[in-house]
């Protein structure tokens, strides 16, 4: 649904229940395009799920019931304002767990509904890409890599509701790798976090394969790594400490070396694709863009290509709600907006013309 641009100051409500955070937070959108976060509040369900090893969605939505309305009010209190400063509602409606999905999108239609003021149904691929325009005040186009515990893709950013596809895995998710990593060396979850610690005891002694190493489309395939780690921690069992920490360091050299190949070839498309005068930033979001092994990884990769790096603050990396609202006033803005019809949707490709990964197998 298009309304016709807005020319004024915007203030939305971002709401956020894809996956395990409940969050609600208040962006404000000037005119000349600069974003101001009033309000960031995050509710992880991290507990609830932590002795099932993931995160579980009937648990997961039941949880985002019982604090999202707390949540807003938070916002809203945080920001000290009052529902008449709020210009439009914009909650996450994909993709993600279809429960928790449902829990946002129902809320934030009724507010809208009741205030008066649009709903914007924002894709969380779509905010996670935007976030560089909020924190940096980043203009179009640039490359991403978001690289979280439910996507793995390399995306060209070309403007607002515009991305191409470079890469996406075809398997496991990143974060998912770290996680089950973790899990199969008997670390806690999150998996990401405890690897890394292990890490920086060890050395990255194990051999383990570099997945799509060298392959033409920027695409991942990690479920091989992490069944390569599985014979390795096998075939030294019982584990000693030192033995799980160089696993830990081996499986995080091989993780940061498979991003570093893919980004780089999707540095090469990008240029070929928006030419060689195109802006050359590289930004990298989701959750496992903590990892200061990658990070140094990936500083050096973007040196070697001229390209910029931004890195966004950790916490809107990770999942919040500021990037959901950011996502509804830059859309706003635009004049983007949608009916209270608007679905919630599991899936829900950022680049519906991306061909499929599948037989991404031709050698460079
Ligand atoms: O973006 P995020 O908070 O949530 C979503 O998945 O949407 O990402 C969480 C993922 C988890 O898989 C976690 O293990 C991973 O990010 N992660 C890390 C690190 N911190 C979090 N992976 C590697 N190293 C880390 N330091
Ligand atoms: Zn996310």
């Amino acid at each position: 649904m298009t309304t016709g641009p807005v020319n004024r100051s915007l203030t939305v409500l971002g709401i956020e229940t894809s996956c395990d955070e409940t969050a609600a937070a208040i962006v404000r959108r000037d005119t000349d395009g600069k974003g101001t976060i009033l309000a960031n509040v995050v509710r992880t369900q991290l507990n609830l799920h932590a002795s099932y090893g993931g995160v579980v969605p009937e648990i997961a939505a039941r949880a985002h019931v019982e604090v999202l309305d707390a949540a807003i009010i938070k916002a809203l209190a945080d920001a000290r304002l009052d529902w008449t400063a709020i210009d439009a509602v914009a909650a996450t409606a994909g993709p993600g767990l279809i429960g928790g999905l449902i829990v946002g999108v129902t809320t934030g239609k009724a507010i809208a509904l009741a205030r008066g003021v649009p709903f914007i149904a924002v894709n969380h691929l779509e905010a996670h890409a935007l976030t560089p325009g909020l924190t940096h005040g980043l203009g179009f186009p640039y490359l991403l890599l978001l690289v979280s515990g439910g996507h793995t893709q390399l995306l060209i950013v070309k403007d607002v509701g515009s991305y191409v596809r470079l890469g996406t895995t075809l398997d496991d998710a990143l974060g998912e790798a770290f996680d089950k990593a973790a899990k199969l060396l008997g670390l806690g979850y999150p998996g990401g976090p405890a690897v890394e610690k292990e890490a920086a005891r060890g050395t990255p002694s194990v051999p383990l394969p570099r997945p799509m190493h060298g392959r033409r489309e920027p695409h991942f395939s990690l479920a091989g790594l992490k069944t390569a780690l599985r014979h390795e921690a096998m075939a030294r069992a019982p584990l000693s400490e030192e033995a799980v920490a160089d696993l830990c360091a081996s499986f995080q050299e091989a993780a940061a070396d498979v991003v570093s190949d893919r980004t780089k070839r999707a540095m090469e498309i990008y240029v070929e694709t928006m030419g060689a005068d195109a802006q050359r930033t590289l930004v990298v979001a989701g959750g496992v863009a903590a990892n200061q092994r990658l990070r140094a990884v990936l500083a050096k990769t973007a040196e070697d290509n001229s390209f910029a790096l931004i890195l966004p603050p950790l916490d809107l990396c990770t999942d919040n709600a500021a990037m959901v609202a950011w996502a509804g006033a830059e859309r706003l803005a635009r004049g983007l907006v949608d009916d209270l019809a608007a679905p919630a949707r599991a899936r829900w490709p950022l680049d519906p013309d991306a061909p499929p990964a599948l037989g991404a197998g031709v050698k460079a």
